[in-house]
């Protein structure tokens, strides 16, 4: 599952439906971008959104965040990888248990795809981690559980661009660091809150960036990520 494709840009398909999905997909150019498929698209299409994806040229991120039962999560992966997906993930606060027993059994198997952990979701602030036990602060939670997940055999973590040049320091250049919330110099925020562009969050260290709506509902999708390309040509 490890490609040449030279490209840090990976482009959200938040739909709810396969034919809306592959219409993006389809104006979408498979050598210039990786495409994510979420818990809502998945839920809907199962597998079939996979094989679609694939067929189009696309390697895939899917993005199910698994969290159960070491052996629950191994045999998730296992199938995710069996589809042939690029890339999986799972959250750290599964444990190092959870971690080791999905990377072991990719392994076995010698299976290519890019296991990744959640940290801590950015959605949740300092009194929602209160509320959850977890008496840290948001940043030093998302350190700790990333030093586990790299311990554990994970191949790098989803995380803000805020906290990707701390974990660069943490866990080095080579821990994958996939980033959401960017957006390029002229875009709307829509609902992220702290956004940054696609050059700064690579300077700050990220490996990949997510990107969504500045690209799926821009006029001219291609233009819009050719945009994105240049930004980062400029500032590299
Ligand atoms: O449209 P937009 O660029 O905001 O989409 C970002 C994508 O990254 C969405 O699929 C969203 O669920 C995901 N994401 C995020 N923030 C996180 C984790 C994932 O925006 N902390």
């Amino acid at each position: 599952m490890s490609s040449d494709l030279d490209t840090p840009l990976i482009i959200a398909l938040d739909y709810p439906r396969l034919d809306q999905a592959l219409a993006m997909a389809e104006r979408l150019d498979p050598s210039r971008c990786r495409v994510k498929v979420g818990k809502e698209l998945f839920t809907r299409t199962g597998p079939r959104v996979l094989e679609a994806l694939h067929g189009l040229g696309f390697e895939v991120f899917l993005d199910l965040k698994f969290h159960d039962i070491p052996n629950t999560v191994a045999g998730a992966v296992e199938a995710a990888a069996d589809h042939g997906v690029w890339m999986v993930n799972v959250h750290a606060g599964g444990g190092r248990r959870m971690m080791e027993a999905a990377r072991e059994r990719l392994e076995r198997r010698r299976l290519g795809t890019h296991l990744i952990a959640v940290t801590v979701l950015t959605s949740m602030e300092r009194d929602d981690l209160i509320e959850v036990g977890v008496e840290a602060e948001p940043l030093s939670q998302v350190e700790r559980l990333a030093r586990l997940a790299q311990q554990s055999g994970m191949a790098g973590v989803v995380c803000s661009a805020q906290e990707a040049a701390a974990l660069r320091a943490t866990c080095g250049d080579d821990f994958l660091k996939v980033t959401p919330g960017i957006r390029p110099r002229a875009s709307s925020a829509d609902d992220q809150r702290r956004t940054l562009t696609p050059g700064e969050a690579m300077a700050a260290g990220s490996t990949h960036l997510v990107v969504g709506r500045p690209v799926t509902q821009a006029p001219d999708p291609m233009a819009a990520l050719a945009t994105i390309e240049r930004e980062l040509a400029e500032s590299s």
